[in-house]
């Protein structure tokens, strides 16, 4: 870890040496020409574009904060690493999510200061004329429509993009895209940046700035010519320092900003080195400022670290519009696009893509991702059935398989499975149900390393239990959301909604729910999904394993 810092400080030192904007074409015509690829002069990015009203009437020094003035003592705060929750003295303990030992000091620069720095996280990007007056709501919204106002991501990809956003990409907003290192970040955001700066019928290219501070310009280009992007107004910066970016950004007057990654970048007139809790905090305000100033979109890039390191995206989720987490499993091409907020739009989205050579595609038949393991025979494969399962807000599908197996030495085994709620479930499928699996070995086991630890996977067990002993294959598709009780009766959890929405938009045609919430699901009006209520064991078997 240690030497992998070290070797993050030297390439962060290195980038810092270089600071130029470079469009992608001029990126490959320089290096074809030759290997050294110089910096562009300021005139270069200063032809004239159509540029917008907005982004011409801010300063790029207005949305930096200056610090220097005043020299006021500066103030301590401690702030939870977990949830962002700030107190004024150190506490063992938070008092908004109870973790222990994870209260950080925060410092904030001078009073006077943070007055301003607090302002930027809040309100100081509005208008500050006396003479704006409170608007109508009708005024307001007059003559504007959802797909007027937003910026269309064209394509197949696009489309995929702009659904888990909400209907396209609202202009001004602040997006953090969060998740594991290596699962994809900049892979997506490169491939989005084209998208934008090539426009669509509606919209002509537009320059899309592109800003690493994890890799040089080459770095970038390469990988642009591996995904074969050849967009002429994609622009690539290697800068770390943020007045510098924006400055750049002024100039350019882009369509969209993208900062890869909010950890990599600082502000001078802020204390902490980048990537700490002060710098990232300050930073994306001052981001914030930018986006609302100039109406352009801003894509950030957040790391999540396993040790929950205090400049986590945790903090940030706070302070931008849209947070969207990238997820997948470590030995698989798919990745999943989820956001876990998004103030234009429903956090219930899903976009599904899947690595391959070329960059990210869509995966046409998402509900494919989570049988592939299963082969062209997994019609006849009995003893696997679907569940749905949460972790924190996000919703997702996993398959349980059951074995029972008359003859063998070892009587049960699970695995990813509570054993006691195994214990559970099987003894009340042979008292309630009357199913005679008392003679039979069971095996449980969760695919994919998965471990299912919400009861909502009751039901998803019964029914694979039920599966292999009846030797009866559940159908492609149907999935299982319910806690069984010792009555035998199937009991509702808690949001629903959200995973039966989940199963839906993941090409599901079957889900088996308790019977109380059948009737509310059935109202959500989930056209391709059928609802099928289950009061209790009996009612479960009779439902999938008849006819
Ligand atoms: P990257 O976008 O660099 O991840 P992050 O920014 O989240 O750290 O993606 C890195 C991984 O993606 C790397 O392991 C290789 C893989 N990859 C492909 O499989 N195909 C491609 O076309 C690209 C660009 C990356
Ligand atoms: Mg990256």
């Amino acid at each position: 870890m240690r030497s992998l810092r070290c070797l993050y400080t030297r390439a962060h030192s290195l980038l810092l040496l270089r600071s130029s904007t470079i469009s992608l074409s001029r990126f490959r015509r320089l290096s074809s020409d030759s290997l050294s690829v110089n910096s562009i002069s300021d005139s270069d990015t200063d032809k004239p574009k159509d540029k917008s009203d907005a982004i011409s009437s801010w300063n790029p020094r207005e949305v930096v904060m200056n610090n220097k003035k005043g020299k006021s003592k500066s103030k301590t705060s401690w702030v939870c690493e977990g949830c962002g929750h700030s107190e004024g003295q150190w506490w063992g303990s938070c008092r908004a999510c109870n973790k222990v030992g994870t209260m950080r000091r925060f410092s904030q620069g001078s009073s006077t200061d943070s007055a301003t720095a607090s302002a930027g996280t809040g309100l100081s990007w509005l208008p500050e004329q006396a003479a704006v007056q409170p608007l109508k709501l009708s005024s307001v919204i007059h003559g504007i429509t959802q797909h007027q106002w937003r910026i269309s991501l064209p394509g197949l990809f696009g489309n995929e993009v702009g659904r888990v956003l909400g209907g396209g990409l609202a202009p001004g907003s602040l997006i953090l895209i969060g998740g594991d290192p290596g699962i994809g970040k900049s892979t997506l955001l490169l491939q989005i940046a084209s998208i934008i700066a090539e426009g669509s019928d509606l919209a002509q290219p537009a320059p899309v700035l592109y800003v690493s501070g994890e890799e040089s310009v080459e770095q970038i280009g390469s990988r642009a010519d591996r995904m074969k992007i050849e967009t002429d107004e994609l622009y690539l910066f290697s800068s770390s320092d943020l007045q510098d970016i924006l400055t750049k950004a002024h100039r350019l007057s882009p369509r969209a900003l993208i900062i890869d990654s909010i950890q990599t970048v600082y502000l001078k007139e802020v204390t902490g080195s980048a990537g700490g809790l002060t710098q990232v905090k300050e930073c994306t305000s001052t981001l914030l400022r930018f986006a609302k100033k100039s109406n352009v979109p801003v894509f950030l890039v957040g790391h999540v670290t396993k040790a929950g390191d205090i400049a986590g995206p945790r903090v940030l989720e706070h302070i931008v519009d849209v947070v969207l987490y990238m997820e997948g499993e470590e030995h698989s091409t798919y990745r999943l696009l989820r956001p876990v907020k998004n103030r234009f739009g429903s956090t219930d989205e899903l976009g599904v893509f899947e690595m391959s050579q070329s960059g990210l595609e869509v995966v046409s038949n998402p509900s494919g991702i989570f049988l592939s393991q299963q082969n062209s025979d997994s019609d006849v494969l009995a003893g696997l059935a679907v569940a749905v399962v949460m972790d924190g807000s996000r919703s997702f599908l996993i398959e349980v398989q059951a074995l029972c197996a008359s003859g063998s030495t070892v009587s049960r085994h699970v695995n990813g499975v509570q054993a006691s709620r195994a214990d559970m479930i099987i003894a009340v499928l042979m008292k309630q149900a009357g199913l005679r699996i008392q003679e039979n070995a069971i095996f449980l086991n969760v695919a994919n390393g998965m471990a299912l630890s919400e009861t909502a996977g009751d039901l998803a067990i019964a029914a694979a239990i039920c599966s292999s002993f009846l030797e009866f294959p559940i159908p492609h598709g149907v999935a299982f959301i319910g806690e069984i009780g010792l009555g035998g009766e199937v009991r509702t959890v808690p949001r629903m909604e959200k995973r039966v929405s989940t199963v839906a938009k993941l090409g599901f045609t079957k889900c088996v729910v308790p019977k109380s919430v059948e009737k509310s699901l059935k109202a959500l009006d989930l056209k391709e999904i059928e609802i099928i209520g289950c009061r209790n064991l009996k009612e479960l078997i009779n439902a999938v394993f008849r006819g």
